[in-house]
């Protein structure tokens, strides 16, 4: 099998690299052959800081997914998320130019391009614009105009943007390990695509990734994403706040709060306590866990609030029925989905990469959601948009900066 056929998905966070390797088998299915992992350096707040460092770890990463996969990757594709991204919503309009009025493709290219003309400053680009629905004659909540008559066509859109530097810096650190950077996602929506079944779509559902460093939600409704945003807190804070309290090191606090942490009371086990290290010198100190949960639960709450403000500021909390998807490493922390739960009054659940693809056992959980996510953009675009599900984005949502793919069919 050539090499152009593998699919490579790269995730790069500030914690952690993960990448995914998948290939077709002889029936044409989608199977993941490798995986791999690497301590993430040369990354802050989710961008590259240090190409050199960042460069090494990718390598590490890749080459394990390579080697387990038995495969050479030439391309990744890769996902951008945290304060590098904004987005907003958008809406062009056009006068339908066939002679009998049916809507042609070039109709469709003309509204989307009508919708992507927003002004948007020098060092941004636009990384997606993806359809919401379309409006003909006024007539709102058509999916697909190709087709139907009508005289005015109009399109909501839902503009990703992303800083340029930041995309170049991840670009020159995959192009220093000789990859080849495929194409650029943003990561919410590509763990929106690992996690969601088409109710939940349709519904109205909230995803919010918890990452280290940043907690990056996206909101999809009537089968398009609405809402997508980051805040810039992530576990590491949650973290940070243990070793503050504690008096312990950083990276104990780290261990701690994933050995043994909890964030809501009721599951805290109130007789074991959790040794915690002194530092210089100082002897270690026992800790009940309802302690760690009385550090953890406030941080916790907070980011969820924040998420919850930013999205009421944007569509109000009507349009998430479906209730809320965790997901990202900071989804693990037990007691997580009560915090939510009370905070956006929903029902909410953890989000691992969905089964439709059989996903190595170590790479089950929330943490691989976003590289599992690229696995599946790609899957979508070398299929052609189909692979007996709903795809990936329209034509017109092809990352203009590299312009390399075509992402037929609709995105939900
Ligand atoms: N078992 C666990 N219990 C609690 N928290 C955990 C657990 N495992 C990982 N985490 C937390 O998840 C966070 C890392 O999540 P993830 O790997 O998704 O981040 P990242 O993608 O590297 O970072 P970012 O998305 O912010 O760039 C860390 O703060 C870590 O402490
Ligand atoms: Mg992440």
């Amino acid at each position: 099998m050539a090499d152009s056929e593998v699919i490579a998905g790269l995730d790069i966070g500030t914690d952690r690299i993960r990448v995914l390797v998948a290939e077709y088998d002889i029936r044409g299915k989608l199977v993941v052959s490798g995986w791999g992992e690497s301590r993430s350096e040369g990354m802050r707040k989710g961008i590259v800081v240090n190409i050199e460092a960042a460069r090494e770890a990718v390598l590490k990463a890749v080459e394990a997914a390579e080697h387990e996969a038995g495969r050479t990757v030439t391309e990744l594709w890769t996902a951008l998320g945290g304060a590098s991204v904004d987005s907003l919503n958008s809406r062009g309009v056009v006068a339908v130019s066939g002679k009998n009025r049916e809507i042609g493709e070039a109709d469709v290219e003309r509204v989307l391009d009508a919708a992507r003309a927003v002004v948007i400053p020098m060092d941004r680009d636009i990384l997606h614009v993806l359809p919401q629905e379309y409006i003909i004659d006024d007539q709102g909540g058509v999916r697909n105009p190709m087709d139907m008559i009508g005289v005015r066509l109009e399109a909501e859109v839902h503009i990703v943007t992303a800083s340029v530097s930041a995309i170049k810096n991840i670009e020159k650190a995959i192009e220093r390990a000789d990859y080849k950077l495929g194409d650029v996602a943003l990561g919410s929506l590509a763990s929106a695509r690992a996690l969601l079944n088409d109710d939940e779509k349709e519904m109205g559902v909230l995803v919010i990734d918890i990452g280290a460093s940043s907690t990056d939600f996206i909101l999809v409704h009537g089968g398009a994403p609405r809402v997508t945003g980051s805040v810039p807190v992530g576990g590491a804070q949650a973290s940070s706040d243990l070793s503050i309290v504690l008096n312990t090191s950083l990276d104990s606090a780290e261990r701690i709060k994933c050995e043994s942490g909890c964030c809501w009371d009721a599951l805290a086990d109130a007789e074991e306590p959790v040794i915690i290290p002194g530092v210089g010198g100082r002897p270690p100190v026992p800790v009940p866990v309802t302690e760690l949960c009385r550090i953890l639960q406030p941080r916790m709450e907070e980011i969820f609030r924040i998420v919850r403000k930013k999205i009421e500021k944007t569509s109000g909390n009507a349009g998430i029925s479906a209730g809320v998807v965790l997901t990202g490493g900071g989804a693990l922390l037990p007691g997580v989905a009560d915090v939510a739960s009370g905070v956006f009054n929903q029902s909410v659940r953890i989000g691992n990469p969905r089964s439709s693809v059989e996903w190595p056992e170590a790479c089950r959980d929330s943490r691989w959601s976003t590289a599992a996510g690229l696995i599946l953009l790609g899957d979508a675009v070398k299929s052609g948009g189909n692979n007996g599900e709903n795809t990936a984005f329209t034509e017109e949502s092809v990352n203009p900066l590299k312009g390399l793919m075509k992402w037929l069919g609709e995105f939900f």
